[in-house]
């Protein structure tokens, strides 16, 4: 199929698993050449071959592989259109938590969309523009049951964007941030390596509204056709940010309410 990213080579990290292997799978079908970047090597490849994409195994926790990755990515497809920095963990669940986990967190979910727009926007600003997609969370607008360290990358990371959106946009530099709620993914215990192709995973029940991988790449590809910053698949999730914004204060002593453990 042709459209708008026919032949532009795009990045999507975490791309092996879940919302990236989607997102990976969403651009391939649009005509676009996929590196399809993970720290699981098999799963890169895996999905690289089904796609006729490129598989680069690799850690995004570390700037200097991420610089790799887009050298790449460059030197295979050409210059870089679309980054999708997708790939995260959940962690740091607490105060209590180590030095190590803390700082594993940041540089996965926070620190490696600095070091992707580091790696990519100059030379996107030559071109004349490109496009960042930072799949965040809702936990990146509103703090609930996610654990510590997941909500404070998350935030940090939607500010990020924002920096990025408000410092480039005028240069041709859009940012899309993917925000949603639950998925049926790895992060809620799906494993699709044990999948059979074409046979579908059965949820578990009472998790409450789970959204597919694949409604969250046609709403981040439709968002990023209409310029919109932000994708939100659970409608829930705009209704809470609005509640919040209009008064913070009651919104905060709600949720805490709604939180705190019965005893
Ligand atoms: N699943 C959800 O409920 C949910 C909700 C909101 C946001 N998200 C976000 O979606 C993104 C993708 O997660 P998912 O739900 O698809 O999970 P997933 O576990 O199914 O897939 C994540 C993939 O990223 C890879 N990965 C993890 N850390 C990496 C690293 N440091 N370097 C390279 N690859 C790495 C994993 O190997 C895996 O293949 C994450 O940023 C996550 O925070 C997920």
């Amino acid at each position: 199929m042709t459209s708008e990213f026919s032949g532009h080579c795009v990045i999507v990290t975490g791309g092996g698993h879940g919302i990236g292997r989607a997102l990976a799978e969403r651009f391939a079908a649009d005509g676009a050449r996929v590196v399809v970047a993970d720290r699981h090597g098999p799963r890169a490849q895996k999905v690289a071959q089904r796609i006729g994409g490129l598989a680069v195994p690799g850690d995004v926790a570390s700037p200097a592989a991420i610089g790799a990755l887009v050298e790449q990515a460059v030197a295979t497809f050409g210059p870089v259109r679309i980054f999708c920095s997708n790939a995260g963990i959940t962690g740091g669940f607490g105060l209590e938590s180590s030095v190590e986990e803390i700082d594993e967190i940041t540089r996965i979910n926070l620190l490696a969309h600095v070091w992707a727009a580091q790696a990519v926007v100059p030379a996107m600003l030559e071109q004349g523009g490109g496009h960042l997609v930072q799949t965040l969370s809702s936990a990146a607008l509103i703090s609930g049951p996610a654990p510590m360290g997941y909500t404070f990358t998350k935030h940090g990371a939607l500010g990020f964007a924002e920096w990025l959106q408000l410092t480039y946009a005028h240069r041709g530099i859009k940012v899309t941030c993917l925000c949603p709620n639950l998925v049926n993914t790895g992060m809620i215990g799906r494993n699709e390596d044990d999948e059979a192709e074409g046979v579908a995973y059965t949820l578990p029940e009472g998790l409450g509204d789970i959204v597919e991988p694949e409604e969250c790449a046609q709403q981040t590809v439709a968002a990023m056709r209409e310029g919109r910053f932000l994708v939100l698949p659970h409608p829930q999730v705009e209704r809470s940010f609005r509640r919040k914004a209009e008064d913070y204060d009651t919104w905060l002593a709600r949720t805490a309410e709604r939180l705190r453990p019965a005893t």
